[in-house]
């Protein structure tokens, strides 16, 4: 068997992609966007300009961002048709990672302009349509669920304000649209994580800029990518609701149930704790702190900390991923649990969009091989001989 015969399940640290969006050294728990340290664009960058640093390779000046700022809030409203078809969906009960994903894709529909999906510059103001609007569809159907009309973007708030605004009804305070700002420039980009790639190989193809984002949509959906966040709360919720203690209750659960995963926690690049979750641990804690209820912070810290002396995980390199302390920070700032994946995408799709573009740049279509293991020479039967 030649080397390129190789079996690379899962693809694990096989290199198919150059990029320079973001990169991550996960033996010590490094991530950088373009060079810039995570911990440096959490602290002091808005996700507007981490977009832009990732669409238009640098930070923006202050002239460049109230530009591009501009240009992302003008395409905020989304179309009636699409609202009364996610009136439908949400009249059908559909799990809002599934409403988004229908959403992103009947978005096009509305889009005036039918450029060739080979005109980056084109592609480029799709994506920046299509991020510009996922917030607004996010909280329409959430609203809409809740049987209230959706509230249309305002001029004058940052992406992550409007959106809390767009679901509430309320201009939030800093500290929440604060808080939802760092949540969104944590998540922004990942290096070649399942659904990036998912939105690559489909843009490989050269099929438009929706069709990538619907289906990165697809692939953060499960439960070993974006939908991790939601079953760590809901663990949460299952430990206060039995009045159990946080960490007897994971336990029990890893004995009793074969297989079974701490949500939150291992990553295939990280091996120690994700920068992310540090930083979201922080704010976490500040938020459960103000307001007087720091209950699913203590049972994140209590099986943390359980499993960092024990060892049973972190001496594997399993430590808790950006999952385990983004739950905590969004149910502090009211959002319900089933909206958490959403807002990874909300935020992951800027990602999405950069890593399209940049390898549509140098595109060559992906498409792997698999090793055939199936009978050969099968004797063909006439089916009424069968
Ligand atoms: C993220 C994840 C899919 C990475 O998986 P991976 O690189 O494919 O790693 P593997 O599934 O091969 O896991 C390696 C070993 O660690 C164990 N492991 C990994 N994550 C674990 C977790 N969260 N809890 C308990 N054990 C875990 C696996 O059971 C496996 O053990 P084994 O070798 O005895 O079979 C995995 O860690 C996971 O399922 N985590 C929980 C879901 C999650 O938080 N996802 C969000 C990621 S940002």
């Amino acid at each position: 068997m030649s080397e390129s015969e190789e079996l690379h399940k899962g693809l694990e640290g096989v290199l198919v992609a150059e990029s320079a969006l973001s990169y991550i050294d996960g033996s010590v728990g490094k991530l950088v966007y373009r060079g810039y340290a995570i911990e440096d664009l959490a602290q002091d960058a808005s996700y507007e300009e981490v977009l832009h640093l990732l669409w238009h390779g640098h930070l923006p000046d202050s002239e460049e961002l109230d530009a591009f700022t501009d240009a992302i809030t003008e395409e905020a409203a989304v179309d009636d048709t699409v609202l009364d078809a996610l009136a439908g969906l949400a009249e059908a009960d559909e799990q809002p990672m599934a409403a988004l994903r229908s959403g992103v894709s009947m978005l096009s529909a509305a889009d005036p302009d039918d450029a060739d999906p080979r005109d980056l510059e084109a592609s480029l103001e799709k994506g920046r349509r299509i991020v510009a609007k996922i917030p607004t569809l996010l909280a329409a159907y959430d609203r809409l669920r809740r049987g209230e009309d959706p509230i249309e973007p305002r001029s004058d708030l940052s992406l992550a304000a409007n959106f809390l605004y767009m679901l509430t009804g309320e201009v939030p305070d800093d500290a929440s649209a604060e808080a939802m700002d760092q949540a969104l420039v944590l998540h922004a980009d990942h290096g070649l994580n399942a659904s990036t790639f998912t939105s690559m190989v489909v843009a490989s193809t050269f099929a438009d800029m929706y069709s990538s984002v619907t289906a990165g949509v697809g692939a953060l959906s499960g439960p070993l990518h974006g939908g991790a966040n939601q079953d760590v709360m809901e663990l949460f919720f299952e430990i206060e609701e039995q009045g159990a203690d946080p960490v007897d209750y994971v336990t029990t659960k890893q004995e009793q149930e074969d297989g079974w995963r701490v949500p939150g926690y291992g990553h295939r690049v990280y091996k120690v704790k994700d920068p992310r979750a540090k930083i979201l641990e922080k704010r976490a804690k500040e938020l459960s702190e103000a307001s007087g209820d720091t209950t699913y912070y203590d049972y994140a810290k209590a099986i943390e900390t359980f499993f960092t002396e024990e060892k049973g995980l972190d001496e594997r390199g399993i430590a808790p991923n950006v999952d385990f302390f983004s739950g905590t920070v969004y149910h502090q700032l009211g959002i319900p649990v089933d909206m958490f994946t959403p807002i990874f995408a909300l935020s992951r799709a800027g990602g999405w969009i950069g890593h399209v573009l940049e390898y549509q740049e140098d595109n060559r279509l992906i498409r792997p091989r698999g090793r055939y293991v199936g009978p050969e020479n099968s004797d063909f039967t006439p089916l009424d001989e069968r």
